[in-house]
């Protein structure tokens, strides 16, 4: 099976060499062939060229992309899917006033859901995030990564892990699992801490594991939910199983668990919205600045996260969306990408702090709102996504013999359009595997 797309007026390869991710000043910078042609054989990209320089001369299918440009599809490596229910009631009283954490310890939030994923069958919660799935396919998401987290029970948290896998089996895109048991405390383990992290580590881990169920474990390490030390025993006791982790960090405060994260070879730390820099810098990148400030103030002037993720190769997923949503600081994107940082974005699509999937707003909020520009963003949001999710070696670039997942935009001049006529639909169609997705 060939199809050849015809009329691209760029085509954006992501990448100039193989490559797993791109660091620092390599998001910026990719090559374009201007004017192209792109030949896809069995799913997957064969070759590509310059249309003056002639057009294979084959009676294929043809895609006529009329002066529209091609990328790979986005790969969103942090979402929260599948989950049972929404949660506008409480979206409404924070337009009133109330906080996110003063809804979370009335029992909203996170338990919110929980208990609404706990009442609803695993066909209903299928078939709910099996049409949210559909819907962000056609936006151009072409692989995702997918957590539980929403049980806090082991039959929850594995009804949830059954529904990503059944969504894995019934697309046509690659999905990977994460098992997120840690997310938060359940009611009747509020002073049981202790009671909780064991029963994650001897009974949620081990089932999860015997039913391969999950590809990675994920941790949400923040005041008032797991500690740094909670967490590290969790890495530690998912190593065992094989399982590597991509956690949930300094979404609201700097508690030393970027250090921990790199030390124990996490594949990502996504959110960083706080992220302890030295004294000096501090205010320059935390926009508004938070009151009071959140920081320990006595601490060594030189203990600066952005450097120790710089100099690792643990990915930082930055996800706007969430910071646009709960009106909470964006991450310091310039800032890791200037230390020489792996950046991703993903959408953290959830229903509680990121009600939406929709890759291409975050791609403009990281320019609008984090200065990256439109390329950086797109390298952050397909190789660097997919860096974040092991899948680099099969997607995230025009590379011969990737999958040709692949984004058709209408007919457009420059990439940076894509970012700047924010919240608009540029595409034309989506491939997946070749095929244009229906
Ligand atoms: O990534 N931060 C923790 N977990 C989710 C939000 C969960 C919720 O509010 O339901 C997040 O933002
Ligand atoms: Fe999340």
């Amino acid at each position: 099976m060939k199809l050849l797309i015809i009329n691209i007026s760029k085509l954006l390869h992501v990448e100039d060499q193989r490559r797993e991710y791109k660091r620092g000043q390599e998001l910026g910078d990719f090559p374009i062939t201007e004017n192209a042609w792109l030949m896809i054989e069995n799913g997957r990209i064969h070759s590509w060229g310059n249309m003056e320089f002639g057009v294979p001369a084959l009676k294929i299918k043809t895609i006529d992309a009329e002066g529209g440009m091609v990328l790979p599809t986005w790969v969103d490596s942090h979402t929260h899917l599948v989950y049972a229910g929404t949660r506008e009631d409480e979206f409404s009283k924070r337009l009133h006033g109330k906080s996110y954490e003063e809804i979370a310890n009335e029992g909203g939030g996170i338990l919110n859901s929980a208990k609404k994923l706990n009442a609803a069958s695993e066909e209903e919660l299928y078939e709910a995030a099996a049409n949210r799935l559909d819907e962000l396919i056609r936006m151009g998401t072409g692989a995702i990564e997918i957590k539980s987290g929403y049980g806090l029970t082991t039959e929850g948290e594995m009804k949830m892990l059954r529904v990503a896998r059944k969504l894995a089996d019934n697309f046509p895109i690659p999905i990977k699992t994460t098992f997120l048991g840690a997310h938060a405390f359940p009611a009747e383990y509020k002073d049981n801490h202790e009671g909780y992290v064991k029963k994650i580590i001897n009974e949620m881990l081990p089932a999860v594991a015997k039913e391969g169920l999950a590809d990675y474990v994920d941790v949400f390490c923040e005041k008032g939910y797991f500690s740094v030390g909670e967490m590290e025993e969790i890495i530690v006791a998912a190593k065992e199983y094989g399982l590597k982790s991509k956690l949930h960090l300094n979404q609201f405060n700097a508690l030393g668990a970027i250090e921990r994260a790199v030390a124990l070879e996490a594949l990502s730390v996504d959110h960083l919205e706080i992220i302890e820099a030295p004294q000096m810098e501090r205010e320059a990148y935390l926009s508004p600045p938070l009151e009071p400030p959140l920081w320990d103030v006595n601490r060594n002037e030189r203990y600066d996260e952005a450097e120790m993720l710089g100099n690792s190769n643990t990915v930082c997923t930055l996800l706007p969306g969430c910071s646009l949503f709960l009106e909470i600081p964006y991450a310091p994107a310039r800032r890791l990408i200037e230390n020489n940082a792996i950046v991703a974005l993903a959408t953290d699509y959830n229903p509680g702090s990121s009600p939406s999937g929709n890759m291409n707003l975050v791609v403009s909020l990281a320019s609008i709102k984090m200065k990256m520009t439109t390329e950086e963003g797109i390298s952050a949001a397909t190789l660097n996504g997919a860096a974040a999710i092991e899948l680099s070696h099969e997607l995230g670039s025009i590379e011969k013999g990737k999958l040709a997942n692949l984004i058709i935009t209408k007919p457009l001049n420059s990439p940076s359009f894509l970012a700047y006529n924010f919240g608009h639909n540029h595409f034309k169609h989506v491939l997946i595997n070749g095929e244009v997705y229906e």
